[in-house]
């Protein structure tokens, strides 16, 4: 089975939130399981620097607009890459979403390179069977794949998050070779206008979440206007968990850290406290409960409720970090409240993954109040390193923390605390449980432990996408020969 992945991030190359770190894991767990799993990105200078180039495999005069683009052949360790090289669009400084200008092009480019890949294979005879895109970057990947000519591959498109959906005008259409007819209710079209995402979700042979709880909230009240359409293709949807990468997160190497700890060595986690407080500029004090915050600041993270009950943690004795960077309006919220505690309140606005790693070896509750979170990695790293996640019920966090009650401390399954209404108040009172239990050290520790033991590998999601693929009616009849060498994807109306 040959599958090519599309998708914008590729931790540690790339990396703005969850999907960097997915799309550095899942393909390559795919591939340990027997599948041929590759990855096409857009050509970033951070990726062109650091991975091994092979060659070119296609070269179009122009793509989208946005001039000359060539696909190379490439590879990270353990991970063949194609890489869409694209000078115009993708050699600039700036994350991988800023440029509003050609944002709509040239991702539309990328999902041409990905239904080009599929239909033609590469030079060197390698023809996937199964085009997985990831989030609205990826969106069109169906669209130029059903709306084209010929044989075609099965196409999947995961949804990540689906407050990001791409919408651009109408008027784009012929700039993004997408043909008249594709502009309907069951093509590309939404509300008026073009949605990468809806399209992708129309159009693809499977779709898939990254938590079964979002798998479902995205059919009720939470999906961004796209609820009867998930509804509707829900025989389709599927919601399988992300994983952790061991290789990566795992305390007992991880080169981040001053001091190394395992399940049979737990004590040796408390060396990292005043490495941690140090850098952040929090007093040094070993019996202050640490709560910390790793995070894109974006208001479907919740953290204004965490705001709220600044000076309630403050109150209780408690420290609280915040590492993070994203809405203006946040990131001065927190530093605001960081000047009125020195020593006690502490955010970095930034983007520090050592700093991340370091986090979570050190801090004892990990908050993460989201208002929506599709699945969720902080609080599986922080289970792993011994911090306690202290969770909304939503999404993931829903799926992944089981939360203390007498009946969960009872019978040993408890991991971490749960609140269920957004507001500050509520989430005041599971603090509140935090800080109790965090004074009955028995008990604490016992939660610690279970969550040190909580299998998020990623071997089982692996099986679960491969599962999916295999599901696709028709997959295995798809031809693997290679085409001629003078095939096009020609779209016409
Ligand atoms: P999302 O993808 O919505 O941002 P996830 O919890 O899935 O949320 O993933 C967030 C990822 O980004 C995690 O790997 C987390 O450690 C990392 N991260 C978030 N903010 C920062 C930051 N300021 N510095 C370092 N890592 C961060
Ligand atoms: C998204 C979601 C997050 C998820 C990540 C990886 O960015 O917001 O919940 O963990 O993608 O799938």
């Amino acid at each position: 089975m040959n599958i090519l992945f599309v998708a914008s991030e590729l931790f540690p190359y790339v990396k703005v939130g969850g999907l960097g770190d997915v799309m550095a894991a899942l393909p390559r767990a795919i591939r340990a399981q027997g599948a041929d799993a590759r990855l096409l990105l857009p050509a970033y200078p951070a990726l062109l620097s650091s991975v091994g180039i092979h060659g070119e495999t296609a070269v179009f005069p122009d793509l989208m607009g946005g001039g000359p683009a060539r696909i190379l052949r490439a590879d990270a360790p353990g991970l063949p890459l194609y890489l869409l090289d694209q000078p115009a669009f993708f050699h600039r400084p700036g994350g991988p979403y800023d440029h509003p200008q050609d944002l709509a092009r040239r991702f539309a480019a990328l999902c041409w390179a990905a239904a080009h890949l599929g239909r033609a294979g590469d030079s060197a005879g390698w023809q996937p069977s199964i085009l997985h895109g990831h989030d609205w970057p990826a969106g069109l990947m169906p669209a130029y794949v059903a709306y084209g000519d010929g044989p075609r591959p099965a196409t999947v498109l995961t949804i990540h998050n689906i407050a990001f959906q791409g919408r651009f005008p109408a008027s784009m259409l012929e700039d993004l070779r997408l043909p008249n007819r594709s502009f309907t209710p069951e093509g590309v079209e939404f509300q008026g206008d073009i949605n990468f995402l809806k399209a992708g979700l129309s159009l693809a042979d499977r779709i898939s979440t990254v938590s079964p709880t979002y798998a479902r909230e995205i059919q009720a009240d939470g999906g961004h206007g796209l609820e009867s359409l998930l509804a509707k293709r829900n025989g389709t949807l599927r919601g399988i968990l992300n994983g952790v990468d061991h290789g990566i997160w795992n305390p007992a190497k991880d080169p981040h850290l001053v001091s190394h700890y395992d399940l049979k060595h737990p004590s040796r986690r408390a060396a990292n406290r005043p490495d941690f407080q140090a850098r952040l500029g929090l007093h040094e004090d070993p019996d202050a409960p640490i709560f910390a915050t790793v995070s894109r600041l974006d208001v479907l993270k919740g953290l204004d409720l965490v705001l709220e009950n600044v000076d309630h943690l403050v109150a209780r004795g408690a420290q609280l970090a915040l590492l993070g960077q994203g809405d203006p309006l946040i990131e001065t919220a927190f530093r605001q409240v960081a000047a009125r505690y020195p020593g006690r309140v502490a955010a970095f606005i930034g983007y520090d993954e050592a700093l991340a790693h370091k986090a979570f070896a050190a801090c004892d509750v990990i908050l993460v109040p989201s208002r929506q979170e599709p699945c969720g990695l902080t609080q599986l790293y922080a289970q792993g390193y011994g911090a306690i996640p202290l969770v909304r019920r939503t999404g993931g966090l829903a799926d992944t923390v089981v939360g203390v009650s007498p009946e969960t401390l009872e019978n040993g399954t408890a991991t971490g605390f749960q609140f269920g209404e957004a507001n500050g108040w509520v989430l005041g009172e599971a603090i509140n449980r935090a800080l109790d239990l965090f004074h009955d050290p028995i008990a604490w520790r016992q939660v610690q432990r279970r969550g040190m033991m909580a299998e998020f590998g990623w071997e089982g999601p692996a099986r679960a996408y491969i599962e999916m693929y295999a599901s696709i009616p028709g997959i295995l009849a798809l031809p693997q020969s290679h085409p001629p060498s003078n095939f096009r994807l020609t779209i016409d109306d």
